[in-house]
């Protein structure tokens, strides 16, 4: 009998024949440098938990604090009952860390992007977004019907001559990741800046690979290349480095005023739970103490990276712990993870829609919890899966 849903069978198979299904692998565990799956330990290597601040003992324990005083759920958005007082005590630390005017929260990285792009501009608009770009700006770019421009990855002189083209808009918006997720490259601010400048266009970067990883103690990439007070808007996300879970924007006091009043994950989407806030306040206060998280993390990166080059796999352009062992096939890099996974490391296959077609790879990523016995048993087997699959010789 023919059904209106027979093609989601059609969808599906398609997707397996394809390479391009997702076996969804469910941890039984903390995250951390090891976790637990079907009963098993391995080595967690896929993870953004950075800094390893998501299974973190100060972090848990400011959590429950939180819990006993002011309960699991904030119960309302934040514009009728839900703003409490741990809320506004998070945007002014984040506001100072990263040394802007002001921030506001919003429930993941994701939610920000969406919230913010269709406050800025609108359907008499116009966008220049690199063709990297992460998901959710893209489609915050949809929802804010502005007409979106392309430019070529890293590129501020396609940016130039695209804006160039298109000076009759009042309102432009250029938009960059910081550090693009699955490549691990970094856009290059400050001349994306002076190029917004020249044309006076705003200018948004989206940070979530950045924080805790760029700059001083992790302050992220507007830090890095020193443009303070010089970038629109950072976008955030509290759920990477800062292993918690939300998204903020950080910038411009206006900027950050006009979003309380129009962004609608901020009027019609529940509050930030007061165990996650009060998490991410001591995530800060712990970063503003010391850099020693952000070094290791860094140290580990540039051991595990320099080992895998020299086996001879191909690493792409990174330059952060973000580290992609390119693969091409989708197939290819679906059988390498799953004999990782029998050798007892687990780093997942990343493929089509979230890398382009035919750029299939497996996404290390690196973070301070792992110890130097972790990344040398990691490498082994990479290596011995590597050779297995004539991926290196
Ligand atoms: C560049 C970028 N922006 C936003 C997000 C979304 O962040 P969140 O997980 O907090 O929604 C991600 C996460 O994958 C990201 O890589």
């Amino acid at each position: 009998m023919n059904n209106k849903l027979d093609w989601i069978d059609k969808d599906i198979s398609e997707l397996k024949e394809k390479g391009l299904f997702k076996n969804i692998k469910t941890i039984e565990s903390a995250i951390d440098a090891e976790i637990m799956i079907d009963g098993k330990k391995l080595l967690n290597f896929c993870s953004n938990n950075y800094l390893g601040f998501a299974n973190k003992e100060s972090l848990k324990e400011k959590a429950k604090e939180a819990i006993d005083k002011y309960g699991v759920g904030p119960a309302a958005v934040r514009t009728i009952s839900g703003t409490l007082d741990l809320h506004i005590k998070l945007e002014e630390e984040l506001a100072k860390f990263k040394k802007v005017d002001a921030a506001i929260l919003f429930q993941s990285g994701l939610c920000a992007n969406l919230a913010t792009i269709p406050v800025l501009v609108g359907p008499e608009d116009v966008i220049f977004s690199d063709e990297l770009n992460h998901a959710s700006i893209i489609d915050g770019c949809r929802l804010s019907k502005a007409k979106v421009i392309v430019y070529k990855h890293l590129n501020p002189k396609d940016l130039e001559e695209k804006i160039k083209e298109n000076l009759s808009f009042e309102r432009k918006l250029v938009i960059t990741d910081g550090v693009f997720s699955m490549d691990g490259d970094i856009a290059p601010l400050d001349e994306l800046y002076k190029v917004s400048e020249k044309y006076d266009c705003m200018l948004m970067v989206d940070d979530a690979h950045g924080e805790g990883v760029l700059g001083e103690s992790g302050r992220g990439i507007v830090d890095h290349f020193k443009l303070h007070g010089k970038v629109d808007v950072e976008v955030g996300t509290l759920s990477k480095a800062f292993g918690v879970v939300g998204g903020f924007v950080a910038g411009k006091g206006e900027v950050v005023e006009i979003l309380r009043q129009k962004a609608r994950p901020f009027l019609f989407s529940s509050a930030m739970t007061p165990a996650d806030t009060q998490a991410c306040i001591e995530a800060i206060k712990t970063l503003e103490k010391s850099d020693k998280p952000v070094k290791k993390l860094w140290n580990n990166a540039k051991y595990f990276k320099e080992k895998m080059d020299k086996l001879g796999f191909d690493t792409g352009n990174s330059k952060t712990p973000i580290t992609p062992v390119m693969l091409g096939d989708a197939k290819l890099a679906n059988e390498f993870s799953k004999k990782l996974f029998e050798e007892g490391v687990f780093a997942v296959a990343i493929g089509y829609p979230t890398v382009p077609m035919g750029k299939a790879r497996i996404r290390v990523m690196l973070s301070a919890a792992h110890t130097k016995a972790h990344l040398d048993k990691a490498l082994e087997k990479f290596a011995k899966v590597g050779k297995e699959l004539g991926v290196i010789f």
